[in-house]
């Protein structure tokens, strides 16, 4: 069975809608959103559906981390705390602001930070705290923003992978002080490549649109480039795709939350697996499915896992991003702005210790990359696809148990 998949039009719900208000857009010969209508519009709707006085769409969600964090005008060398389990874009932006990353340790089932390993890593340099929702599931916001409030820090919730997902009554993204979206090709909604910024506060707001903008005053009796700033506006092009997609999101939602009970239901007591459910008081909206496995139980752990379901035709991703970010060469040789290696390098002329990012400070990191097999999720998944998946789990894991201890009866599935 082929399932379907975010990369082409077999999971993605592109048609009449978005053609329609293209053609619009086309006709109208105004593809830029200082002068068109659908930028304009798409943000109105994404500020009215969150409950929140300001919403700006940008070009990616990287470009949407980095308008926050201009927002907050971090000094150089400033600290940020983020998490080590997030993509690339939630962290370069980081050291384009030049302040330094600071990773703290994530859950080992979730894969997110916590407030016990945000407060480990708060220091004198601390300027922010962002936090990804990863896969859906929305971390604990309250605990953490407590701990924010605790220091007076700002916190900035990444939420491209956690559209409409909701903290003890509130959508996240409106909990702490900017939320941040991508509109990338594989997200909840998607315009190819696009992003969102929202927030409560008039002064970040203005900030924001000012940075997305070469900080250019529009509308100011005496308007100046204000200060650096670059050019993160949408387009108009993908101003109308993100309003035909944004009609489609709590459906969208609605259904990939739908079959991921399912196929939980289907999986409860399997043995050596942990299934993906969100903390009391919070929901969870599956941008992916993330099967926890205990090597104890199954033999050979994730990767085993992983090569089984390929081989019964269920793509899926063991250890996720497969390394902490800070793993990846950017941060290991320092690789950021011609030779100088800044901001690292400027720590010593401050009289500060040098940062170095030591794996074995990240047990719980170490931990879930190595157990975590990522199913991806789609909301065009059926009844079917959920049992051709739930037979392939189970088949997999009567494969790799200790002989006779599952046998994955429900699902029909015997030992090869
Ligand atoms: C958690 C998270 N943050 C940031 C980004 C960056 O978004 P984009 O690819 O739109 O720049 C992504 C995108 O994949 C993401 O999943």
């Amino acid at each position: 069975m082929k399932l379907p998949s975010d990369a082409d039009s077999s999971g993605r719900d592109l048609g009449q809608q978005e053609l329609e208000l293209l053609r619009e857009v086309i006709e109208s010969g105004t593809l830029n959103c200082t002068k068109g209508s659908q930028v304009n519009a798409f943000e109105k709707s994404f500020a009215d559906r969150y409950s929140v006085p300001h919403a700006r769409a940008v070009a990616s969600g990287t470009a949407a981390v980095h308008t926050a964090l201009n927002a907050l005008m971090p000094e150089p060398c400033d600290e940020i705390i983020t998490t080590p389990v997030t993509d690339m874009g939630a962290l370069t932006p980081i050291l384009y602001e030049q302040a330094i990353p600071v990773f703290a340790d994530v859950d080992p089932v979730t894969l997110n930070i916590t407030p016990e390993s945000v407060a480990e890593r708060i220091t004198e340099h601390t300027r922010a705290i962002v936090v990804t929702h990863l896969f859906g599931n929305p971390c604990d916001l309250d605990g953490i923003c407590e701990v924010a409030r605790d220091h007076g820090l700002p916190v900035i919730e990444d939420c491209a992978q956690a559209f409409l997902a909701e903290h003890n009554g509130k959508l996240v993204g409106t909990v702490g002080d900017v939320g941040c979206f991508s509109l990338q090709q594989g997200k909840h909604m998607t315009t190819g490549e696009g992003g969102v910024v929202i927030t409560s506060d008039d002064a970040l707001a203005r900030h924001m649109r000012l940075f997305s903008d070469k900080a250019w005053g529009y509308g100011d009796p005496q308007p100046d480039h204000y200060f650096l700033a670059l050019n993160y506006r949408m387009t108009e092009l993908q101003g109308a795709v993100a309003n035909a997609q944004f009609a489609k999101l709590s459906g969208v939602v609605d259904r990939r939350r739908r079959t991921a009970a399912a196929l939980t239901e289907a999986l409860r007591g399997v043995p050596g697996l942990t299934l993906p459910e969100a903390a009391p008081g919070s929901t969870h909206v599956y941008w992916k499915y993330p099967l926890t496995v205990d090597a104890k139980v199954l033999e050979g752990g994730a990767d085993a896992l992983g090569a089984q379901l390929k081989s019964r035709g269920v793509f899926c991703v063991p250890r996720y991003i497969q390394k902490p970010a800070f793993m990846c060469q950017l941060f290991t040789e320092r690789r950021t702005f011609g030779k100088s290696g800044l901001p690292y390098s400027r720590l010593a002329d401050l009289g500060r210790p040098e940062v170095r990012y030591d794996e074995a400070e990240y047990p719980g990191t170490a931990q879930g990359l190595a157990s975590v097999v990522v199913l991806p999720w789609n909301e065009a998944y059926t009844e079917e696809h959920v049992d051709f998946i739930a037979a392939a789990v189970k088949g997999a894991v009567t494969e790799l148990s200790p002989t006779g201890t599952f046998t994955g009866a429900a699902a029909g599935e015997t030992r090869a």
